[in-house]
C-alpha cells in the first residue's frame, strides 16, 4: 500500500499542541488521582432541570395558546439565522453586568467561546504579514487553533498582573520595522488562565490607548468575569473601549454549564476593505456559515428562556458558587501556608499567588518542572497538576511554576490533595 504521509495537516504535530493530549492521556490513565490539571466547573451547580423547566415555563407563557406553544416548540427545529435569535438577551446582558453597549445586530451566538475564536481567527488572518500577539503564558485554546491554522504568533512578557505592556510597545516596533503587521492581541484581563491575574485598570486603559497608536484588535476573553472573591469588579476591555478596538467574546461554560455550549463574540467594528465600509460582524457571519451554519437554536431557547427569567443579569445565579469557590481558593492557599509558610524551612523557597477570582492558582517551585515530574506526581502521590510550561511558547518563561485549578473539587478533596503535592513538592 502506498504511503499517505500527505493527507495530515503538519502543524498538528507542533510540541506545544501535544502538551494538552499528554495531560489528558495522564488523566485517563489515572482516574483515581486528585486532579487540579482542568478548570472544569463543579456540576453540583449545573442546575440542568432548572434550566430545562425555565425553558417549557417560558414555551408555555407570553400567553401562548396550547396551539402557538406547539408551534413555538416546532420553531426551534429549523436551520436558523447564523448571527443567532437571542441577541436581544446578550445585548442586556452586557449592558446589566458589564456597562457594555451594544446593538444586537453586533452580536453573534457561537458554538461556545472556542468557536468564536476559530471565527475570529479564521475571518482575520489571512497574509503571513499579519501577526497574532499574545502574552506568554497565554489560554491554549486560542493559541492552539490560530496554530493549527497556521498564523504567525509573537509571545509577549507577562508581568505578575498582566500582559508587560513595555514590551509590547517595542515588539509591535520591532515587527513593523520588519515588515510584518501585528494586527491582533489575544488577552484574558478578568482572572487569566493560566496566571489567575485580573488586569488593574490603568493597563486596561493603557493597552487600549496602545491598541489605537499601533492600530491592532484585541480580542478580549471573558469566561471567568462574573467569579470575583474579594476585590471590586474593574471594567472590561470593551466597557472602557473608545475607538472600537476591543473584540468581546463571552461564554456561558461557567455561568449556565459548558454542554450548553454558547458563547458569542460583540464587535461593534467598522471595517475598510478595497475602499467600502463593512460591518466586522457581518464577516464574521460569512465565515460561521460556512462552519457550523448557525448555533444550536434549541440551546440558544434555553439560555435564552433562562436569562429572561434571571431578568437579564447573571450576577445573582452566580452568588452561591462564587461563595464555594472561594472557600476552595482558601481551602488551597489553607494548606500550602501551612505547609510552607513564613515561619517554615520552606519560607522564601515556594510560593503561590492569591487569585482575586477564577479559577486558577499559581504555585512558583525552587526547581524546574518537567512532564516526567507530572508523571512521577501522578504515579507516586495520585495528584494531577498543569506545569505552566505548557502554555507558554517560550517554555522557560513559565519553567519553575505549575498551575493549580481549585474550581472541580470540594474542599475535601482539596485538602488531601494539597497534602499530595506539598509532600512531592518538598520531595524535590
Ligand atoms: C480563557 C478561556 N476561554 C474560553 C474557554 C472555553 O469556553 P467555551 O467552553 O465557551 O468554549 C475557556 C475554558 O476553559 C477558557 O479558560
Amino acid at each position: 500500500m502506498k504511503e499517505k504521509n500527505y493527507l495530515i495537516n503538519n502543524r498538528l504535530f507542533d510540541s506545544y499542541l501535544e502538551r494538552m493530549n499528554f495531560l489528558n492521556e495522564v488523566s485517563i490513565d489515572y482516574p483515581g488521582a486528585i486532579s487540579f490539571g482542568s478548570g472544569r466547573p463543579d456540576k453540583h451547580f449545573f442546575n440542568v432541570q432548572g434550566i430545562i423547566s425555565c425553558f417549557h415555563d417560558f414555551a408555555a407563557s407570553e400567553g401562548r395558546s396550547e396551539q402557538e406553544t406547539a408551534e413555538f416548540y416546532d420553531s426551534l427545529g429549523q436551520y436558523n439565522k447564523t448571527k443567532g435569535i437571542i441577541n436581544d438577551s446578550i445585548a442586556k446582558l452586557l449592558q446589566n453586568d458589564e456597562n457594555i453597549k451594544i446593538d444586537p445586530e453586533d452580536i453573534i451566538l457561537t458554538d461556545g467561546a472556542q468557536e468564536g475564536m476559530a471565527v475570529i481567527i479564521n475571518t482575520l488572518f489571512e497574509n503571513r504579514e499579519d501577526v497574532l500577539l499574545v502574552s506568554d503564558p497565554s489560554y491554549i485554546g486560542f493559541v492552539g487553533y490560530a496554530k493549527i491554522y497556521g498564523v504567525p504568533i509573537f509571545p509577549v512578557k507577562r508581568e505578575k498582573d498582566c500582559i508587560d505592556l513595555e514590551h509590547l510597545d517595542a515588539s509591535i516596533r520591532q515587527l513593523k520595522k520588519a515588515g510584518k503587521n501585528p494586527k491582533v492581541l489575544y488577552e484574558v484581563g478578568d482572572f487569566h488562565n493560566p496566571t489567575g491575574a485580573y488586569m488593574p485598570l490603568e493597563k486596561r486603559e493603557a493597552l487600549i490607548e496602545l491598541a489605537e497608536k499601533h492600530n491592532f484588535l484585541i480580542v478580549e476573553d471573558n469566561p471567568y468575569g462574573y467569579f470575583i472573591y474579594d476585590t471590586q469588579k474593574i471594567p472590561t476591555l470593551k466597557a472602557l473601549d473608545r475607538y472600537q478596538r476591543v473584540i468581546y467574546l463571552g461564554s456561558f461554560s461557567k455561568t449556565i454549564f459548558p454542554s450548553i455550549r454558547l458563547g458569542y463574540i460583540a464587535a461593534d467594528q467598522e471595517i475598510k476593505h478595497r475602499g467600502r465600509k463593512i460591518k466586522l460582524v457581518e464577516e464574521f457571519k460569512k465565515t460561521k456559515s460556512f462552519t457550523t451554519v448557525n448555533t444550536s437554536t434549541l440551546l440558544q431557547a434555553m439560555a435564552g428562556s433562562y436569562l429572561h427569567k434571571q431578568d437579564y443579569s447573571l450576577v445573582k445565579p452566580c452568588e452561591k458558587k462564587i461563595a464555594a469557590l472561594r472557600q476552595k481558593r482558601d481551602t488551597m492557599i489553607g494548606v500550602l501556608a501551612d505547609r510552607f509558610g513564613d515561619t517554615g524551612p520552606y519560607a522564601g523557597k515556594v510560593s503561590w499567588n492569591k487569585p482575586a477570582g477564577g479559577f486558577f492558582l499559581v504555585i512558583d517551585l525552587p526547581f524546574k518542572v518537567t512532564e516526567d515530574h507530572l508523571r512521577r506526581c501522578v504515579e507516586d502521590y495520585s495528584v494531577i497538576f498543569c506545569p505552566m510550561s505548557f502554555f507558554c511558547l517560550n517554555e522557560e518563561a513559565g519553567i519553575n511554576r505549575i498551575r493549580l485549578a481549585f474550581s472541580n473539587l470540594s474542599p475535601d478533596k482539596i485538602e488531601q490533595g494539597m497534602e499530595k503535592l506539598s509532600a512531592f513538592i518538598k520531595a524535590h
